[in-house]
């Protein structure tokens, strides 16, 4: 798109104050700077600028319709975004910001409607990342951020996936390095009368019930046989442009499964696995592409949208990979995450 994207390597606890104020500069010009944060890069403008937050969806051709969180560096600016006083939600923002949550909140009318796709809320995370909390100060305004990917592709967690998908189509790239977490923030509204999740993320329905024990899970993905009733938009997301097929079951069928996979491939078609490293070991065959998600749930999580973006980089066409199943609060977003890389097919029996 003609734009020269400057990429800064920054130091993560030490980040360059220069650095910095060159990006916060291209902030307050309503330019795009892409950062990173503990879960995902985010690209960033100034979230007080309607032509800046306008900018943000043209660069990664997201639907007006799909609504961007605000991104604050201390509690105080949350009167910046909404008229909820800080005091109502403390219990929530002392215990998990900075963090990896994000509230859904009424919008206070300086806010641009085009943040929030027209809502009157608003969604705001103060993120924890060293770099993300300088730039937001440097800055002085809070920072809209969708993840920093194009549109329906798997989210961005190193500087090297920004450049693929928007090199050229923004102003700079903060790298510090690959994201700790590698899967987006929880979104909790606050709107509805029980508070209730509408994206699993780095903070676990768990640790927020602590909190608020009343928090209600919204279903956002749908099982095979309901996809024709709901196809919405929600549906196609983190989608590498290879077919992801996600099997169910215990350990022993899932491996039928993909064993029976490989065996009837065609000659010409690319297979790849995205599985646990001890996964790997028994199903690796000739001719297919492997790549490990570890041996953890939170390894699974840094690595699950680099191993769909990897895979695709080998020019595989279907990628073979299971629903999670482990026993971690990170789960039910590996799953989400993987049943909207799959448009919310499962192979089940
Ligand atoms: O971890 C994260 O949340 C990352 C980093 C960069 O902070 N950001 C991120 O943004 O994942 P994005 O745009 O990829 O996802 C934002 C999610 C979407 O599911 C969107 O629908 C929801 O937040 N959202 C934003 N504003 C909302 C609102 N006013 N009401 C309901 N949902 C909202
Ligand atoms: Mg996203």
């Amino acid at each position: 798109m003609g734009k020269k994207t400057v990429l800064r390597r920054v130091d993560i606890l030490d980040p360059s104050p220069d650095i910095i104020q060159e990006a916060a500069k291209i902030v307050q010009a309503r330019g795009l700077v892409a950062f990173p944060t503990e879960t995902v890069y985010g690209l960033g403008a100034n979230a007080l600028d309607e032509t800046a937050v306008a900018a943000i969806f043209k660069a990664k051709q997201r639907p007006a319709a799909d609504p961007i969180i605000a991104h604050i560096a201390e509690v105080e600016s949350l009167s910046l975004v909404t008229p909820v006083p800080a005091e109502t939600i403390e219990a929530l923002t002392s215990a998990f910001w900075p963090g990896p949550l994000t509230l859904v909140l009424p919008r206070l009318v300086n806010v641009p409607a085009n943040l929030s796709a027209g809502l009157d809320t608003v969604a705001v995370r103060m993120p924890a990342h060293p770099v993300a909390q300088a730039l937001i100060r440097a800055a002085g305004v809070p920072i809209a951020a969708p993840s920093a990917n194009l549109f329906s592709r798997p989210s961005a967690t190193t500087a090297d996936h920004v450049l693929a998908d928007l090199d050229g189509r923004i102003d700079m790239i903060l790298d510090a390095g690959p994201t700790a977490i590698g899967i987006e923030s929880t979104v909790l509204d606050l709107i509805t009368d029980i508070p209730t999740i509408l994206r699993p993320g780095g903070t676990s329905l768990e640790a927020l019930r602590q909190i608020l024990p009343a928090i209600q899970v919204k279903q956002t993905w749908h099982k095979e046989t309901e996809v024709g009733q709901s196809p919405g938009m929600m549906l196609k997301h983190y989608s590498p442009n290879a077919q992801v097929l996600v099997f169910s079951g215990d350990q022993e069928q899932v491996h039928t499964k993909i064993r029976q996979a490989i065996q009837t491939k065609t000659s010409n078609e690319r297979l790849g696995l995205l599985l646990p490293e001890a996964e790997l070991e028994s199903l690796y065959s000739n001719h297919i592409e492997v790549v490990s998600l570890g041996s953890t749930a939170e390894d699974a999580a840094t690595r699950l949208f680099a191993g769909l973006r990897q895979l695709d980089a080998l020019d595989v066409d279907v990628i073979l990979t299971r629903l999670p199943a482990y026993d971690s609060p990170l789960t039910p977003a590996l799953q989400d995450r993987i049943l909207r890389a799959a448009e919310g097919k499962i192979v089940s029996d």
